[in-house]
């Protein structure tokens, strides 16, 4: 930390994952570094760190942001998700679920985000378009799967969302 980080810091505070952090922090350290590095919640991934990606994709107040591009000061008081945040209490999130029966990773270096993408979408429109599928992944890039495994995973988790009571 420099000398201008340091002389920058104050209490900042925010729900993540449905509990209370106070922590004490520059107001410009970045989103992605708090989850991280602050609160060990190492799900959230670091790859280009230029909001291209997608890796970093958290919820905030449940719109899908790049936390590599948030700084502590735009997400004070705010409410957080990562995707340690996302399973229910005992049992996968069914966007999880089905990207894991659909085989919709390789490495799965991209996963955390795109399920994040995914279920912000889903929360918002529970039975999306081909296009807005397309769209709500279009900040989520993926080196190995070629979209295939994923589409697919994305496509199951609508129709078992219908199909729930
Ligand atoms: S690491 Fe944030 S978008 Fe790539
Ligand atoms: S599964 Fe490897 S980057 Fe997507």
């Amino acid at each position: 930390m420099n000398d201008k980080e340091t002389a920058a810091i104050a209490d900042w505070s925010c729900t993540v994952n449905g509990r209370a952090v106070a922590l004490q922090l520059p107001q410009a350290r970045r989103l992605l570094d708090i989850i991280r590095e602050d609160l060990g919640l190492t799900g959230t991934k670091r790859s280009c760190e230029i909001g291209r990606c997608g890796a970093c994709m958290v919820l905030v107040d449940g719109a899908p942001v790049n936390a590599c591009l948030m700084m502590a000061y735009q997400c004070a008081g705010r409410t957080l998700v990562t995707i340690e945040g996302i399973a229910n209490e005992d049992d996968l999130h069914p966007v999880q679920r089905a990207f894991l029966e659909e085989g919709g990773y390789q490495c799965g270096y991209c996963t955390p985000g795109m399920i994040v993408s995914v279920k912000a979408l889903l929360d918002a429109k529970p039975n999306p378009s081909f296009e807005e599928v397309e769209e709500a992944l279009s900040g989520n890039l993926c080196r190995c799967t070629g979209y295939g495994g994923i589409l697919r995973a994305v496509h199951r988790a609508i129709e078992e969302g219908q199909s729930r009571p």
